[in-house]
């Protein structure tokens, strides 16, 4: 069984961006410049987005940040996402989610220019993913098919299941594994909370993911030997024996899965890490559109 050092993978990365940001500084080109816009005080979103914000000062990015009250009406914000959208020395900017309830996702996200979208999350964007057209993946699905390259895990023509169905992961992700291209090839399965003979479908994949927040979810007795397992969850469970009181779980029961597979990402440390790189990796193309 092998370990993806997704936190390792993230670190090479983003000493691969720096480099990239230097060579670009030193033939007079621009900084790249990510700017993120963040609504109310939500605990996970403000940890998110500190997060994002540190990773660019880590690779040489400019970041701006740009805060609204809970209160915020829609029409301000989509005034300030047209400002982004005009502004040239934003190469790329995000919302991010969930938004407060009087304001329309949807809306919000249409509204941002495509060639920003840094999250890859305008219908744009998935249209282009769908038919392998350059554009900017998502960061999740993007950061797991990163894994998946440097890991040198063949996906072609493997039974790869993917459990969730989410717009920013299960979704884009069952359709980058099923694209002819050197990344996909895969015959993809996607479960959700209504499929049947979950177990047996299970049983039949080279490659699970696993994207649906239920911690320990994937157990040893629905996995085959020799099988690649990524897992997306994320779940704070509560742990008195930790400073914060919490630890993150995935989806996977970890300690009874790992030694049947070939691979597997652990939590933390798997596949979270990766998510931010991608965002960095998206920003750093969208300053050479
Ligand atoms: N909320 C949770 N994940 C994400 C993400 O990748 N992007 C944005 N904008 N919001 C999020």
């Amino acid at each position: 069984m092998q370990l993806i050092d997704g936190k390792a993978t993230a670190q090479v990365i983003k000493l691969e961006i720096a480099a990239k940001v230097k060579s670009i500084i030193s033939e007079g080109g621009k900084v790249p410049h990510l700017a993120a816009v963040l609504v109310g005080t939500d605990g996970g979103s403000e940890t998110y987005i500190s997060s994002k914000i540190k990773s660019c000062e880590e690779v040489g990015f400019k970041s701006t940040l740009i805060r609204f009250s809970e209160n915020v009406t829609e029409k301000e914000l989509l005034d300030c996402i047209e400002n982004l959208n005009n502004n040239d020395d934003i190469d790329g900017f995000i919302v991010q989610l969930p938004l407060p309830k009087h304001i329309s996702e949807e809306k919000i996200t249409l509204s941002i220019s495509p060639s920003k979208d840094v999250d890859g999350f305008h219908p744009v964007n998935i249209g282009k993913m769908a038919l392998g057209m350059p554009c900017f993946l998502p960061a999740t699905p993007q950061g797991i098919m990163e894994l998946l390259k440097r890991y040198k895990i063949d996906t072609n023509g493997k039974n790869a299941v993917v459990i969730g169905r989410s717009n920013i992961v299960g979704r884009p992700l069952s359709i980058l594994l099923s694209l002819n291209n050197n990344e996909g090839n895969s015959t993809v399965t996607v479960c959700h909370s209504r499929t049947k003979n979950l177990k047996e479908i299970c049983l039949r994949a080279d490659i699970i993911v696993t994207a649906l927040g239920k911690p320990g979810f994937l157990k040893a007795d629905m996995v085959k030997e020799g099988v690649v397992v990524i897992d997306v969850g994320t779940t704070r469970v509560e742990a008195p024996e930790t400073k914060s009181g919490w630890r993150l779980k995935g989806d996977v029961d970890f300690e009874n899965v790992a030694p049947k597979c070939s691979f597997i990402t652990p939590v933390p440390g798997g596949v979270g890490p990766m998510t931010i790189v991608s965002l960095l990796q998206n920003t750093l193309k969208a300053g050479r559109f």
